[in-house]
C-alpha cells in the first residue's frame, strides 16, 4: 500500500488505489471481519469509505470475485439487482457467460441479445427480458444467488451508499422498505456467513441503525458486523504533510504539520487534502518557506472559498433533511451556539438553550419529554459526526474546519 512516488492530491474523488495510505491496518482489519460474518461499513462523507472499498475491490483476497456497486439513487429492489447484474458483467464477463447464466434462459436470453445491442446494452435488456421485472426482483435475486453460491467460487460484493438506498425505499414505500430488507436478511444467514460463499460489505455515509430505528426494523439488520472507519490519526497528518509538501521540493516551518492539525479538529482527510493542497499552491505563487501564518490563511480561505463549500453546506442541510421539527431548530440553534463558544459547552448549557428553542416553539411539553428530546437530539448529533465531548465534559464541534464555517453562516 505505500508507494514510490509522491501521490496526487485528491479533492472529493476517492482516493486511487495505488495512492492509497495509512489503511492498511484496517484493510486488514476488515478482511478478517468479512472471513467470519457480513460486514456495514460507516464513516462520515469524505472520510475515505469508497476509496478503502475500491481498493478491496482492485485487490481480492485469494480467490475472491468482487462486484462493487453503488446504490444511492436507486428506489427499488429490482434496480437493485439491475445494478448489481450489470456490474458483474462489466467486472467478470466470461465468468457469467459461462458459469451464471448457462442454464438460466432470463439471462442467456440478455446476453443472446446483447450481442446486436452492443456495449452497455446489458442492463436495458435485463429489464426488457422480464416485463414483470419489478415485480420478480425476489425470484431473480434468489436465482442469482443461488447460481452464485452453485459455483462453487467466492464473491465480494460491494454496496456503496446503501442506507441512501433504504431512505429511497421508505420515502416511497415503507412496506417494500421491510420486505426487501427481511429478504436480504434471509440471504445472509442461509447458509449463516461461515458456510456462505458470498459475503457483503455495504457502506454509507448515514447511520443505518439510526435510519432503521425510527422505522422499528433495526432487526433486519443488527446482524451485520458494524465497523466504523478510525479517524487518520496525528502521526498519518503530519506524514501526509511532510511527505506531500517535501515530495515536491516545499519548504515548510518545522510546527507547520502540528499546526494543521490543530486547525482540522476531528480530521476529515478531504479538509486535510485541500489545505495541504493550498499550502502547496502558495509556495508555487510566492517560493518561500510555509509559516504558520500560512496554515491559518489557507484555513481562512478554505472557509470562504468554494472548494470546501458544497461538503460544508452538506452537513448543514442534512439536518433539514434527516431532522424532523422540532428536532431541526433544537439542532440548528445548539450548533449555533457551540459554533460561538471557545472550547464547546456544557449540556446544562446547552440543556437550557433547548428549552428556550421549544418554549419558543410554542408546544408545551412535559419536562421528562423535553429532556428526552435533548438527549436523543445530543446523541444524534454525535453519531453524524456533528460534535463530540471534550475535556471537562464540553461538546465541541468535532471538525474545527466546520466549526468555523458555521460560526460565520450560521451563527
Ligand atoms: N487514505 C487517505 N489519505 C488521504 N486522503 C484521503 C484518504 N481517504 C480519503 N481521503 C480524502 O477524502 C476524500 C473522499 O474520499 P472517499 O473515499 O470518496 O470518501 P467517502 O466515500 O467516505 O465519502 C478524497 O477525495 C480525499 O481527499
Ligand atoms: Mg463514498
Amino acid at each position: 500500500m505505500e508507494t514510490e512516488t509522491t501521490p496526487e492530491f485528491y479533492i472529493g474523488t476517492p482516493v486511487e488505489p495505488i495512492d492509497l495510505r495509512f489503511r492498511g491496518a484496517f484493510v486488514a482489519e476488515l478482511r478478517q471481519t468479512l472471513r467470519n460474518g457480513h460486514v456495514v461499513l460507516t464513516a462520515p462523507r469524505r472520510t475515505g469509505k469508497t476509496s478503502v472499498m475500491n481498493y478491496l475491490r482492485d485487490h481480492p483476497e485469494n480467490e475472491f470475485r468482487v462486484v462493487s456497486i453503488n446504490v444511492q439513487d436507486l428506489t427499488h429492489p429490482a434496480d437493485f439487482f439491475q445494478v448489481l447484474l450489470d456490474a458483474f458483467h462489466d467486472a467478470h464477463p466470461e465468468f457469467l457467460r459461462d458459469r451464471l447464466a448457462a442454464g438460466w434462459g432470463l439471462l442467456s436470453d440478455v446476453l443472446g441479445k446483447v450481442e446486436s445491442i452492443g456495449a452497455g446494452g446489458f442492463k436495458l435488456a435485463l429489464r426488457g427480458s422480464d416485463p414483470d421485472w419489478r415485480e420478480n426482483w425476489r425470484r431473480h435475486g434468489d436465482t442469482f444467488l443461488a447460481r452464485a453460491r452453485a459455483t462453487g467460487v467466492k464473491f465480494l460484493f460491494i454496496i456503496d451508499e446503501f442506507p441512501d438506498m433504504l431512505l429511497n425505499l421508505s420515502r416511497k414505500d415503507v412496506g417494500l422498505l421491510r420486505e426487501f430488507l427481511a429478504w436480504f436478511r434471509t440471504q445472509r444467514q442461509n447458509p449463516p456467513p461461515t458456510r456462505d460463499s458470498i459475503r457483503w460489505l455495504v457502506g454509507g455515509s448515514v447511520n443505518l441503525t439510526g435510519t432503521l430505528d425510527a422505522l422499528g426494523m433495526v432487526d433486519l439488520v443488527n446482524d451485520l458486523e458494524d465497523v466504523s472507519l478510525p479517524p487518520l490519526t496525528d502521526e498519518d497528518i503530519e506524514t501526509f504533510v511532510a511527505d506531500m509538501l517535501g515530495g515536491r521540493g516545499v519548504p515548510f516551518e518545522g510546527d507547520v504539520p502540528r499546526q494543521l492539525i490543530a486547525r482540522l479538529g476531528r480530521p476529515i482527510p478531504f479538509f486535510m487534502q485541500i489545505a495541504t493542497q493550498n499550502l502547496y499552491r502558495l509556495w508555487r505563487r510566492e517560493q518561500r518557506t510555509i509559516s504558520l501564518t500560512d496554515v491559518d490563511a489557507v484555513f481562512d480561505e478554505m472557509i470562504v472559498g468554494s472548494a470546501a463549500r458544497t461538503q460544508l453546506q452538506h452537513y448543514h442541510s442534512r439536518i433539514r433533511q434527516y431532522y424532523a421539527e422540532p428536532r431541526r431548530s433544537m439542532a440548528h440553534a445548539l450548533l449555533g451556539q457551540i459554533s460561538m463558544s471557545s472550547s464547546g459547552l456544557t449540556r446544562a448549557t446547552l440543556l437550557q438553550e433547548t428549552e428556550r428553542v421549544l418554549a419558543g416553539l410554542g408546544a408545551t411539553r412535559p419536562a421528562h419529554e423535553r429532556r428526552q428530546l435533548f438527549n436523543q437530539l445530543m446523541f444524534d448529533l454525535e453519531n453524524d459526526f456533528y460534535v463530540v465531548e471534550v475535556r471537562g465534559g464540553n461538546y465541541d464541534f468535532a471538525s474545527g474546519v466546520l466549526k468555523s464555517w458555521w460560526r460565520k453562516y450560521h451563527a
